[in-house]
């Protein structure tokens, strides 16, 4: 096991605390696939519960009695009958990632990397958030008796991801400023060795988030989908279920690799043009604006990954606008019973859309990520409801009410 630079090759220690390449690449674990290959079958992997931990050997943990976790993982994935019916589609499913411990994905991430801070001995860990990631750093160092610092875009964090950080006992700090400048400045107390670093630039945490591919695959009884479509942001997430796609080829768990579709919103959408202007790097947003606010980010970091993931994996890229994830976040809700964030809801957004405009088949096996639960942002779900209807405590008036 060792860390790897993607662009120019250079190996570093597992153990060494480095975000970076000295040449600025980002860093990948490498493991052993034919020791891996070894130790482990489908059968084997079925002894331990479905969750991040299922795949302790495909991960990079060296002493698995430092492991902090509250069971992440083992999110549903729901087969959407009515909504695929909606839709014209044959076969189409949602991996609901909000129903993880803090409610976003985050805690597939997070559980590995506050491990590692564990094996590494670090005291304080940190990190810069649209939310989720805060809310779930702060649950994690709490359990690990960590020392916790996040940075917040100010007044963008929506309103029940700035509660979880808060009450999990962080020390939370609001920038004038947006995700990306919140970024760089934790990176740099980061690089004062203030604290351990946990965005999704620390390839460990990615790791973590590597098992929602495995997961998939394991819930489809090793069937491939087609497709997975779900929202980018920073772009470590499509990254890391790319990455474990591939692993679980290499370990011949599956045969084949699905299509990996990224999601942005409009007025966030870096990648997305990248892939339609058939750019190598991308060209950052200095203004991001998105209701959508967990995916608000104009200068992914882990851009150079996610072009690579949907590029080789033959994926499409497309952007869609508030009101058509507002649509598909109620639709989801109002067909199948799933309430998530906005941001999640952009990958049911993208698949109408791509759909709409010629460009999924419809016989395909489809799976959606949501990746956060709905009640992280209440004002969202509030504004975008009718108010119920008041009345007197009057058996008359109520029997007309439930006419209206
Ligand atoms: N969906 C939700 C609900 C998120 O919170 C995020 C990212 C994404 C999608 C995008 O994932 O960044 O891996 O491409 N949220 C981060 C945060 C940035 O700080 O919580 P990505």
């Amino acid at each position: 096991m060792i860390q790897k630079c993607r662009v120019c090759g250079k190996e570093y220690d597992v153990d060494a605390i480095i975000y970076n390449c000295e040449c600025g690449g980002l860093l990948e674990i490498k493991y052993d696939f034919e020791s891996i290959k070894e130790k482990v079958s489908k059968e084997s992997l079925r002894e331990r519960e479905l969750g991040v931990w299922r795949y302790l050997d495909y991960l990079p943990v060296k002493d698995p009695a430092k492991i902090v976790s509250l069971h992440e993982g083992g999110t549903p994935l729901y087969k959407c009958e009515n909504l695929a019916k909606k839709l014209g589609m044959k076969e189409l499913y949602v991996k609901n990632e909000g129903a993880n411990p803090t409610g976003s994905f985050k805690d597939r991430g997070m559980t590995v990397g506050v491990t590692r801070a564990n094996e590494l001995g670090v005291e304080v860990v940190g990190c810069a958030s649209t939310g989720n990631t805060s809310a779930s750093l702060a649950a994690y160092s709490a359990r690990a008796g960590k020392k916790c610092i996040v940075l917040l875009p100010g007044g963008k964090v929506a309103l029940g991801k700035l509660a979880q950080a808060m009450f999990y006992g962080a020390k939370v700090i609001q920038i004038n400023g947006n995700f990306d400048e919140a970024l760089v400045m934790v990176k740099n107390l980061a690089l004062e060795n203030k604290l351990y670093l946990l965005n999704s630039v620390n390839p460990f945490r990615l790791e973590g988030q590597k098992t929602i591919g495995f997961e998939i695959c394991d819930q489809l009884d090793f069937e491939v989908p087609d497709m997975v479509i779900l929202p980018v942001g920073n772009a470590g997430n499509i990254s890391a279920i790319w990455k474990g796609f591939k692993e679980f080829k290499e370990t011949e768990m599956i045969d084949r690799l699905p299509k990996m579709t990224g999601i942005q919103a409009e007025g966030a959408q870096p990648i997305v043009k990248a892939i339609k202007e058939g750019l190598d790097e991308i060209v950052p947003d200095e203004n991001p604006e998105t209701i959508a606010t967990a995916i608000r980010i104009g200068n992914p970091v882990n851009a150079a990954k996610a072009l690579d993931a949907i590029k080789s994996s033959g994926g499409l890229a497309e952007s869609v606008n508030d009101e058509e994830i507002i649509e598909a976040q109620k639709l989801l809700a109002q067909t199948e019973g799933i309430f998530v964030e906005p941001a999640s809801a952009s990958s049911i957004a993208g698949l109408i859309k791509l759909i709409n405009m010629g460009l999924i088949d419809k016989d395909q096996k489809i799976v959606c990520i949501t990746t956060g639960n709905g009640l992280k942002d209440p004002d969202a779900a509030i504004k975008a409801s009718k108010m119920p209807t008041e009345i007197e405590c009057d058996m008359e008036v109520l029997r007309k009410a439930i006419e209206e």
